[in-house]
């Protein structure tokens, strides 16, 4: 490594690619503005308690992954490691805290320090949505559907959504002394992490990855038998409306989602055009105490990584957005003609033309050869001869055919003729 590649886990983005990220936002902004949503930036560093209080001392996100720094006055800031939490501080400051709804979407880098492999990067982007200040099962169910309807519109449309349940407050004591009472007893088989987490916070053992957890956790209790009338209603409420919307999803109960904030509904959309399967979306309902705040704030939401959107794009061999064409290349000789080929490119551009010319003193030939390679429809080609007669020669590129046009006349020529 030199100091001359990017840090392990980060990447440059050139042009053929940045045009599919364009094509990831641009599509999510239509998508999302459909359902009312509208956009907030929020800054890419946030105070390191925004986080540890959103998103729960104990998760691996806080405990491991924080790009944390202290500012110059002492105070700790941290690089934000998803959006959510950042999110909600904004909208803390917005009437939201009175029950009116907020429809927001977001895009743009987060930081984790994970280790980097295909897909897992640590400064990586997002994709999101909060929906926030109220809580009902059809809006839950709208957000589920909106990502449905977002994959399929860039042309993901065979990604599993996998939902769960994980309650309210009440329902997790009786779940958990359900979940204590069936890991207590295989333990000693678990890894040393699922030890720890049976101590610290149980639910986090159902998202252990490890082969030999992962045997005894198929086999846990269903928990979800134990939570409140209320809290199943609720979920069968949003499957209902995610049949009638013709979403399709499976339901398991091993998903908690890594993240301490999530209530009721959780969900997590994967793909396997990858091999393995990855998550490439993840989100769900929760509640968010806001700094000041004696109630938390409830609210739904998701995020998808985008770069492992464009990898299951590229595995499903979906054509890239198409560059944009070259339209017209301007040849000078001599400075009077560049400088007058310069005025000509302005006017052009402002028509909304894609317009290239060389800037500096080249040969014909050069030039020739940049407007080859431009990909243009039509070169116009001028020297000191075409400056003093007030003409100047169009080149049509695809034909090599020759028109002499009046200088007053160019824009307007090749707008039409484009
Ligand atoms: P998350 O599941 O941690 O949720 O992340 C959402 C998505 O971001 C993942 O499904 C994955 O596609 C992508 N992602 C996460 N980490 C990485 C990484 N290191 N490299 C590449 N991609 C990654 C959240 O962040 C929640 N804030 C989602 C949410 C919004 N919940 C409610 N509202």
């Amino acid at each position: 490594m030199t100091a001359f590649t990017p840090p392990p886990g980060t990447a440059d983005i050139f042009e053929n690619e940045a045009r599919s990220w364009r094509f990831l936002e641009s599509t999510a902004a239509k998508v999302f503005s459909s359902y009312g949503y509208g956009e907030l930036r929020t800054p890419i560093f946030e105070y390191t308690e925004v986080f540890q209080r959103g998103l729960g001392g104990e998760t691996e996100v806080v405990q491991k992954e924080m790009y944390t720094f202290n500012d110059r006055g002492g105070r700790s800031l941290t690089l934000r490691p998803e959006g959510t939490a950042g999110v909600m501080r904004a909208l803390s400051n917005t009437d939201v805290a009175n029950g009116t709804e907020q429809r927001v979407f977001y895009y743009g880098p987060m930081f984790r320090g994970e280790r980097p492999s295909a897909g897992r990067r640590r400064q990586f982007h997002q994709i999101g949505v909060e929906n926030v200040g109220r809580c009902a099962p059809l809006i839950d169910a709208e957000c589920i559907a909106m990502l449905h309807n977002y994959l399929c519109s860039i042309g993901i449309k065979d990604a599993t959504f996998i939902i769960n349940t994980r309650g309210v407050a009440e329902d997790r004591a009786p779940a958990e002394k359900l979940l204590r009472e069936y890991f207590a007893k295989h333990l000693d088989k678990m890894c040393p992490d699922c030890r720890t987490r049976f101590e610290r916070n149980i639910w986090r053992i159902l998202d252990c990855k490890q082969e030999e957890c992962g045997k005894i956790i198929a086999d846990a209790p269903d928990y979800v038998e134990s939570f409140t009338d209320a809290s199943k209603a609720y979920f069968a409420e949003v499957k209902a409306a995610l049949d009638l919307l013709n979403v399709p999803y499976k339901v398991n109960s091993r998903l908690v989602r890594g993240l301490d904030y999530y209530v009721h509904t959780v969900f997590e959309v994967v793909h396997s055009g990858l091999g393995e399967q990855i998550a490439i979306a993840g989100g769900g309902r929760y509640e968010l105490f806001l700094p000041g705040e004696k109630r938390p704030l409830p609210g739904v939401g998701f995020a998808t990584g985008c770069e492992r959107l464009l990898l299951v794009r590229e595995a499903l061999q979906l054509p890239p957005p198409e560059s944009p064409q070259t339209s017209v290349y301007l040849i000078g000789l001599g400075a009077p003609a560049r400088l007058a080929n310069m005025g000509l490119a302005a006017s052009l551009r402002q028509q909304g033309l894609r317009v290239e010319m060389e800037l500096e003193e080249r040969s014909f030939k050069a030039q020739m050869r940049g407007a080859n390679r431009s990909g243009a429809k039509f070169a116009v080609l001028r020297g000191d001869n075409e400056l003093a007669s007030g003409i100047a020669i169009v080149k049509n590129m695809a034909d090599g055919s020759q028109v002499e046009v009046k200088e007053a006349e160019l824009t307007d020529f090749i707008v039409k003729s484009i």
